[in-house]
């Protein structure tokens, strides 16, 4: 098969709380992407049983979570006839490729992800083995597809990192192979990541100097998909903040983190760049910048928690979504798979 020249993939976990650092960080952009590209968003199962029941809820909520990513998935807007949407574990070849990927990627380099030192904690004895090879997993989901363009938030930059450093030791480990086989110099793509815009990383509502994130203690910390809209506007009331007014230059915010925060915030939900937003309210009082940005906020969200909420209640019709797209996802997967398999030189 060809390689694609303008596909995109990318995933999220299925670890509940899904939240607007999420939102603006990956699945805005999913949505947007799938106008001008080929796209193929999946709800990451396999990534999510990585870490600890405590964190993806155990056997009783997996299902349910995978439908609520599902579900924001589509209530923000990604067609899914136009694009394929499915849940990783329902595609074999997954797990599969990263088998492969884990014979091709060095210990020193998983060695080196600081998501897995995060998560790990102090005690890197107890981490599954399955949280060490995350990153050969996620290559597998990216390059089982051959995908080009790989739209996520900041924090998985290292990450695409290493897609790269393992697409590129495959291609050269095997060039003679590639080559014969009729691939040309290079099998897998160098895929680019897309981390751009005003909220790559959006902190904590609570603490500017942490991410916001599904797994922190205080619900205060973030907005969640989920919220209504006063849920919404309560937190982003509650939100700390400094005592100045804001800045009248983008330089002023910083040493500011928790009003940057804020402005990127509203940046990205009106589609403007932080300059904009500092044009409108520099010098402005917190006072009359956050009721703005909780309207902003609740005008933007509230057709997405809505819909959410209905498809919640129809379990039947996310789970048909992900069936049909699994059906589409595995024939790609496959011949890749196959195409793979031959490279190696398994016999077959
Ligand atoms: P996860 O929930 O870890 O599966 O993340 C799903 C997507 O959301 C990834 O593309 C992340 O980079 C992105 N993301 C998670 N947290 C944030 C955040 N606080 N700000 C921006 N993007 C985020
Ligand atoms: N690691 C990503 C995260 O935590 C989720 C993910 C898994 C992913 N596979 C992917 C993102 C492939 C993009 C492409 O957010």
């Amino acid at each position: 098969m060809a390689q694609p020249s303008n596909r995109v993939f990318s995933g999220i976990q299925p670890t509940g709380n899904l939240h607007l650092g999420n939102y603006l960080g990956a699945i805005k952009k999913f949505v947007a992407m799938q106008h001008s590209h080929e796209c193929i968003y999946c709800v990451v199962d396999l990534h999510a049983i990585t870490q600890p029941f405590s964190v993806w809820g155990g056997p009783e909520k997996l299902a349910d979570h995978t439908r609520e990513v599902t579900a924001a998935y589509l209530a923000s807007g990604i067609d899914p006839e136009k694009n394929i949407i499915f849940n990783q574990s329902q595609v074999v070849e997954h797990a599969e490729l990263a088998w492969l990927f884990n014979c091709v990627a060095r210990m020193g380099w998983l060695s080196r992800m600081t998501q897995f030192k995060e998560k790990a904690g102090k005690d890197r004895e107890k981490a599954s083995v399955g949280l060490f090879a995350y990153p050969t997993l996620m290559a597998a989901d990216i390059l089982l597809y051959r995908a080009t363009h790989v739209p996520v938030g900041d924090d998985q930059k290292q990450h695409l990192e290493l897609t790269r450093d393992v697409a590129a030791k495959f291609n050269n480990d095997f060039a003679e192979a590639i080559a014969q086989k009729g691939h040309g110099e290079a099998y897998f793509p160098m895929t680019e990541p897309i981390i751009e815009g005003p909220a790559t990383r959006v902190m904590s509502l609570r603490d500017g100097s942490k991410k916001m994130s599904k797994s922190d203690p205080s619900d205060l910390s973030r907005i969640s998909l989920t919220d209504d809209a006063d849920a919404i506007a309560k937190k982003i009331r509650k939100a700390k903040t400094d005592p100045a007014p804001l800045p009248e230059t983008l330089d002023g915010l910083k040493e500011r983190p928790e009003a940057d925060n804020l402005v990127g915030i509203y940046a990205a939900l009106a589609e403007c760049s932080k300059e904009d937003v500092i044009a409108d309210y520099g010098g402005k009082e917190f006072s009359e910048f956050k009721p703005a940005l909780a309207e902003l906020a609740v005008e933007k969200l509230s057709a997405i928690s809505d819909e959410m909420r209905r498809l919640s209640d129809d379990p039947a019709s996310v789970d048909a979504v992900l069936h049909k797209g699994a059906e589409r996802a595995r024939a790609i997967a496959s011949q890749t798979m196959s195409e793979v398999k031959d490279i190696i030189g398994f016999l077959r």
